[in-house]
């Protein structure tokens, strides 16, 4: 049986590897295998110096102070996409409908569904494992998850009926991939990284298809960067959303944000 590790041996660890934040990592890694043998702390460090992301390797994500389920493959949410559920949140009254596409680990949704339980939320992703998650951390809050693409699983009763869809779809450029830090490039599924060639493919998909499934005076929000927000806007007016722009520089974080006409 191999010696247990100690809590600064598992921090030096991290931090050989590259780890910017070595002691929350120990401290969570530690935590994850207190009721476990040496060795499954042992292999949960050599998976994390070998690059799986840490949320993976603990099966959860700090989302809006939620605990989110996240199983390996599936993409972590971020810190900036509280921007987008900020500004939902908003937008949403009590007993609004509203639909998460691209709903990953259905994160989006559950942070929606936590903030006012009267939501009616229904989320879509095209990757089974995804949904696997999303249902997780949906449906006990009441929430429904669909498997397929974009819209095109949901209830046709739902046409003309949703008050705010959400969408953090893919808007990584294609050749921007490479660049990525393996963490997300080998380990999130590709299918929720790839945008297109510049990135947009996905969500100018989204933004074709969303106002039929809005009521009049609806809201569509999509996360998009920074330098592409202007190119987001652009497809948000030719589809009839008059749309606006929402930065917060502390998140690191933009959302645009469209309206149907009332
Ligand atoms: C950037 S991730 C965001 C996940 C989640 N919304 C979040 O913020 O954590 C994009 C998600 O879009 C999904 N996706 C990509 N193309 C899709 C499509 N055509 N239809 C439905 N989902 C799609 C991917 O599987 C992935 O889970």
């Amino acid at each position: 049986m191999p010696l247990p590790l100690t809590p600064p041996e598992v921090v030096e660890r991290l931090r050989a590897a590259g780890c910017v934040f070595a002691e929350d990592e120990a401290r969570l890694l530690v935590a994850a295998t207190t009721t476990t043998t040496p060795a499954e702390l042992a292999d949960l460090l050599t998976r994390r110096v070998a690059g799986l992301p840490l949320e993976q390797l603990l099966g959860w994500a700090d989302f809006c102070g939620l605990r989110i389920t996240v199983r390996p493959g599936v993409f972590v949410p971020r810190r900036p996409t509280e921007l987008l559920v900020r500004r939902a949140a908003r937008l949403a009254a009590p007993g609004s409908v509203v639909l998460d596409v691209c709903c990953g680990s259905g994160a989006v949704g559950a942070a929606l569904l936590a903030s006012e339980n009267s939501l009616q939320v229904y989320a879509v992703d095209i990757d089974p494992a995804a949904t696997a998650c999303a249902r997780e951390n949906l449906e006990d809050r009441g929430g429904q998850v669909f498997t397929g693409d974009l819209f095109s699983p949901l209830p046709r009763s739902l046409l003309g009926r949703v008050d705010v869809i959400v969408a953090n779809a893919p808007y990584v450029p294609t050749d921007a991939i490479a660049r990525m830090p393996p963490e997300a490039r080998v380990h999130e599924a590709r299918v929720a990284l790839d945008g297109g060639a510049e990135g947009l493919e996905v969500q100018r998909r989204v933004v074709r298809a969303a106002p039929e499934w809005l009521v009049p005076g609806g809201h569509l929000l999509v996360e998009t960067s920074a330098g592409q927000a202007p190119q987001t806007a652009a497809i948000f007016a030719g589809h009839g959303l008059t749309p606006r722009v929402a930065h917060s520089r502390a998140l690191d974080a933009t959302v645009v944000i469209g309206t149907s006409p009332a």
